[in-house]
């Protein structure tokens, strides 16, 4: 039995949907069955659970072989969600999941940069790595690159959503849905692209579609393989994405950099007032600093994702669909 924890998000779904198709048996833990009935469909087993309540993850691992884990609070839904929470809440899962007997462990995570020591999402991944070194199961945590349906619909577009269920940026998340609503389709709307950074640093955007292949071809595998970065092969700079979108979209499209220090500024701002904001900011920040300028062929291979898919190929598919519409 293999269990999703973060089965309700966008990748953790797609993880749990690829799983089934498989043939596999899955195990989605969720907080709130009722809004589940999509995943209970495809047939996995339903666990009732919460990472911010220890006790009751030993029912959801009862009879678990593997565990795959995407749960992560950057879209927080509940006034109780943070990220120190969910901080804790992995260290007791994987505790658990060693007491368990659990074979496998593959966490969804973060590339290593300078900031992870301030940005609460990359701190949680280095320190449950570290833990999962220390324990007992075989693990892997797949250090994706930024996804061309979450990152490249936040510098303000609409078209990497069309098509798209159980979207991170469609979480009922308040300051999410407001800052959406003000930028979600800037570059539709005004041919603008608003990115973090410098317009020349270069992402290896990789589909949330082969991060999932990838995630669930990892829980089958138990050869160890410890942390392993996955992008695509082809890195973009923004400059490139903006010229994808002028060809898409058939208009010209302009790059409006925001520079680092204007998220730390904002993250020290919001920290006292508005931790889940500050937490934004500071990924933010981490983007703005950071590339993943990077060749993954190998764990492509090993993971044997074959022919990872393009920004272009993804974005001119997406055009064809109906847009979606404003909220
Ligand atoms: N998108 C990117 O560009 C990118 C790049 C690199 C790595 N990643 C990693 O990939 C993963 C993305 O996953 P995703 O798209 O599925 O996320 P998502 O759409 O933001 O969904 C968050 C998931 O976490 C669950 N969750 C939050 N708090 C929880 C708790 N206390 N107990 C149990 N579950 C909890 C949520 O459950 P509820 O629905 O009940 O709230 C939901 O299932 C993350 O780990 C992220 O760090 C993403």
């Amino acid at each position: 039995m293999i269990l999703v924890v973060g089965a309700t998000g966008q990748l953790g779904s797609l993880v749990l949907r690829r799983l089934r198709a498989d043939g596999a048996p899955v195990r989605a833990m969720v907080r709130d069955p009722a809004g589940a009935a999509d995943l209970v469909a495809t047939g996995a087993e339903m666990a009732v659970a919460d990472l911010n309540r220890p006790e009751t993850l030993d029912a959801a691992l009862d009879g678990v072989s593997a565990v795959v884990a995407t749960a992560n609070a950057v879209a927080p839904i509940r006034p109780v969600d943070s990220a120190a929470a969910v901080d804790a809440g992995y260290a007791g899962l994987v505790r658990r999941a060693a007491r368990f007997g659990v074979s496998r462990f593959v966490l969804a995570s973060v590339p290593v940069t300078d900031l992870d020591e301030r940005v609460p999402v990359a701190r949680t991944k280095r320190r449950t790595e570290q833990l999962l070194a220390e324990s007992g199961p075989s693990w892997l945590s797949l250090r994706m690159a930024p996804s061309d349906e979450v990152s490249l619909a936040l510098v303000g577009s609409e078209l990497p959503l069309r098509g798209e269920q159980r979207t991170t940026l469609g979480r009922p998340y308040p300051t999410l849905r407001r800052f959406r609503r003000l930028t979600g389709r800037t570059i539709e709307r005004h041919g603008v692209i608003v990115v973090p950074g410098p317009a020349s640093a270069r992402q290896a955007f990789i589909s949330v579609h082969d991060a999932a292949r990838g995630l669930a071809t990892a829980v089958g595998d138990d050869t160890g393989w410890g942390a392993v970065d996955l992008g695509d092969p082809e890195s973009l700079a923004w400059t490139d994405v903006a010229s994808i979108y002028e060809g898409v979209l058939g208009r010209r499209v302009r790059v409006v950099s925001q520079p680092a220090a204007a998220f730390a500024v904002a993250q020290r701002l919001f920290a006292p007032v508005a931790p889940s904001l500050a937490g934004v900011m500071a990924l933010n920040r981490l983007m703005a600093t950071s590339e993943t300028d990077w060749n993954t062929d190998d764990s492509a291979r090993r993971l044997g994702l074959g022919t990872l898919r393009s920004v272009e190929e993804i974005l001119r598919e997406k055009a064809a669909l109906p847009a979606l519409p404003v909220r």
